[in-house]
């Protein structure tokens, strides 16, 4: 029993030139986005997981800089899909073209088909289009016309949706927002971190660039995703996940916050949050989780996981003010 822990341990130690060129990128990512660790880690939590992201915030909050600073970061293609009401899923998965030359149909591939794929304002993309895309997600790949083409590896897609707009939108539908990893929420920088940006973003528009970051290859991506696989998550600590997710299911756990639930959280919910914490743990440089990073990561990969009662809705409760609740009350063992 002994022996074979020791052996987990020494192949989950994370290989030293790996990390140090996950500390770079993650490096470029913080200098680039002030006040933002918390977006910095999950995304980099993304990448290593192979999980996709819902960043959510006000216009203006570097969302899309955010992204663009990972593609610049990864040695992976990478695009961009504005959302309007009048796109259609081939503008996204790709288009059959007829070949005259050739008699023949070639199918030419969409924008979804890059590593990194940057989808903004996904709910002003009309139903049929965000299917059409979750399904890719959740597949990693595309069927057209009976055929059916694999999406790159790695492939991550970082969606955002502005909260303040709601005329003209569709909102995800609770069945589809389970497919991202993590869903991050972005508030207003306070006063010193607004004056950071505005000294940041003067001196890139006055001194020249910076010279071009090292980019992570998709070699070492993989060493690093196997890694943070690896971490050891100690079978207490899958308990405690457990019942966190079941607790949105179990009346007996915590029975004020179960009765404000329609729909609980599935499995899927609890193999989020188990592969957020391990890659967490990751980036701590540890190739063991602890439940700090449980808990640092539980309302990010579960609050989006969660239907409220009309009523609960009603009376201002949201989903992620019950996830806080069950960390009170459901404690690590
Ligand atoms: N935390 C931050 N660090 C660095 N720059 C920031 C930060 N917050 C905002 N900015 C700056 O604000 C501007 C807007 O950023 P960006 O276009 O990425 O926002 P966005 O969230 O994508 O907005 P929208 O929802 O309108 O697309 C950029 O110039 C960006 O550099
Ligand atoms: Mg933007």
């Amino acid at each position: 029993m002994q022996d074979t822990a020791v052996e987990i341990d020494r192949n989950a130690a994370p290989d030293a030139d790996t990390s140090r060129q996950i500390a770079s990128l993650s490096q470029h990512l913080s200098s680039g986005l002030i006040g933002r660790s918390p977006l910095v880690e999950r995304l980099l939590i993304g990448l290593l997981t192979g999980g996709h992201l819902l960043i959510e915030g006000a216009p203006g909050l570097a969302k899309t800089r955010a992204v663009k600073l990972l593609s610049q970061g990864v040695d992976a293609s990478f695009a961009r899909i504005q959302c309007t009401p009048d796109l259609m899923p081939a503008d996204l998965t790709g288009t059959p073209v007829f070949r005259p030359d050739r008699g023949e149909f070639e199918f030419v591939r969409g924008p979804v088909f890059h590593s990194l794929v940057l989808v903004d304002e996904i709910n002003r993309a009309p139903p049929k289009v965000q299917s059409a895309l979750l399904e890719a997600m959740a597949e990693h790949q595309v069927t057209a016309g009976g055929a059916t083409y694999p999406l790159p590896d790695p492939f991550m897609v970082v969606a955002t949706q502005n909260p303040i707009e709601h005329e003209g939108t569709f909102p995800l539908p609770e069945a589809q927002l389970d497919r991202f990893l993590l869903h991050v929420v972005l508030d207003l920088p306070d006063a010193v971190a607004e004056r950071e940006i505005l000294d940041l973003v003067e001196r890139e528009t006055t001194v020249t660039p910076a010279p071009d970051v090292d980019q992570l290859s998709p070699e070492i991506l993989h060493q690093a995703q196997a890694a943070a696989m690896q971490v050891h998550l100690a079978p207490a600590l899958k308990d405690y996940i457990v019942r966190l997710v079941t607790a949105t299911r179990d009346p007996e756990i915590a029975p004020d916050v179960r009765r404000a639930i329609e729909h609980p959280i599935s499995p899927r919910g609890t193999l989020a949050l188990a592969a957020a914490a391990k890659a967490h743990a990751y980036l701590a440089g540890r190739d063991y989780a602890v439940p700090e990073d449980v808990v640092e990561l539980a309302t990010d990969a579960l609050a989006h996981r969660i239907v409220l009662t009309w009523r609960a809705a009603a009376d201002g409760e949201t989903a992620r003010n019950l996830v806080h609740q069950l960390l009170k009350q459901v404690r690590p063992l």
